[in-house]
């Protein structure tokens, strides 16, 4: 580390030796970005073609990232590149591995987890497509409890419970599910976002490609579309090395598979039922006028 990293370390308010907040979200300390930098990403210059592709962590973004890739490589071949998904769709607010301002053709998807009042000014502006995915909190936090294990930038969870505890005091990467998910509900009708429930697409994966390739205004086949479901699904892309991460599992930045379950309803295998009664009344007093239901388990 160079001087000046150490100085820009000095002044961050740490949550735990991992993460330091900053605008009641969690940022990787390991990683270079530092509250300037999240800062002059506000007016990151956004061209009205950029799709931005906004999630909290865990709730299906690498599957909406292999879903929008095999959605514009079937509409436009000019967009087809023999790079991996996270190249293609690559993060706008880290800086530990991917570019996200290499020069690709328009256009250019952003994956996102910043909260709305910390993306790019021009996203609202120029009312460019964002696609939001979500999906159940209780499902979240024991894929976040997992992937703490898996990842190296992030502090291993001494227990389950206080793991749990941590999610629901948003003391966990990225801060509160809560406080992103009702932020995004709360502007929705200033942003030109598509809300896409992760059970939904559990549930009928079909109907929610041929939803989002209205949004998107892609208008493909009905063979493109089954094609992009088929790509989509969990088994096939366990098996797909552009999809799974696999060269950070190589590269021992994950130490497990990030394809693990896929399902939802796997908080009933890890909660008690104080912890989930726990769960409810919290749920219930943060998120009491929210406009959206939540599925808390799909059969499959
Ligand atoms: P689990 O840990 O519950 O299995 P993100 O990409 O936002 O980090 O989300 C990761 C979660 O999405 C993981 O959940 C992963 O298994 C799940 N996932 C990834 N691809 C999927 C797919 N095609 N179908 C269902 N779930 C998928």
């Amino acid at each position: 580390m160079n001087p000046d990293d150490f100085a820009s370390m000095d002044s961050l308010d740490f949550v735990n030796p991992y993460l330091y907040r900053y605008k009641k979200r969690n940022f990787l300390v390991k990683d270079k970005m530092r509250p300037k930098d999240l800062d002059e990403l506000q007016h990151f210059e956004i061209q009205p073609t950029d799709i931005f592709l906004v999630t909290y962590p865990k709730s299906g973004t690498q599957w909406m990232q292999q879903i929008l890739v095999k959605i514009m490589d079937a509409a436009d071949p000019d967009w087809v590149e023999d790079a991996n998904n996270r190249v293609r769709i690559p993060w706008l607010e880290e800086r530990a591995v991917d570019d996200p301002y290499r020069e690709r053709p328009a256009p250019r998807i952003f994956g996102s987890h910043l909260p709305p009042d910390m993306l790019p000014h021009g996203v609202k502006d120029k009312q460019i497509k964002i696609v939001y995915v979500w999906r159940n909190p209780k499902d979240v936090l024991v894929s976040l409890y997992h992937f703490a294990h898996s990842w190296v930038l992030l502090e291993q969870p001494q227990s389950f419970d206080e793991f749990f505890q941590q999610f629901l005091d948003g003391d966990v990467y990225m801060g509160s599910w809560f406080d992103q998910v009702g932020e995004y509900c709360a502007v929705r009708d200033q942003l030109n976002i598509h809300f896409v429930q992760y059970e939904s697409m559990l549930k009928d994966l079909r109907g929610e490609v041929v939803k989002l390739c209205a949004f998107l205004e892609k208008d493909l086949t009905d063979e493109a579309i089954d094609n992009v479901v088929k790509m989509s699904t969990f088994k096939n892309m366990k098996t797909d090395p552009k999809a799974n991460y696999k060269d950070f599992s190589e590269t021992n930045r994950y130490k497990k598979e990030t394809m693990r379950k896929g399902m939802a309803g796997d908080w009933k295998n890890h909660f008690t039922v104080a912890q989930n009664e726990r769960f409810d009344r919290v749920f219930k007093e943060k998120m009491s006028d929210f406009p959206l239901t939540c599925i808390w388990e799909v059969k499959q």
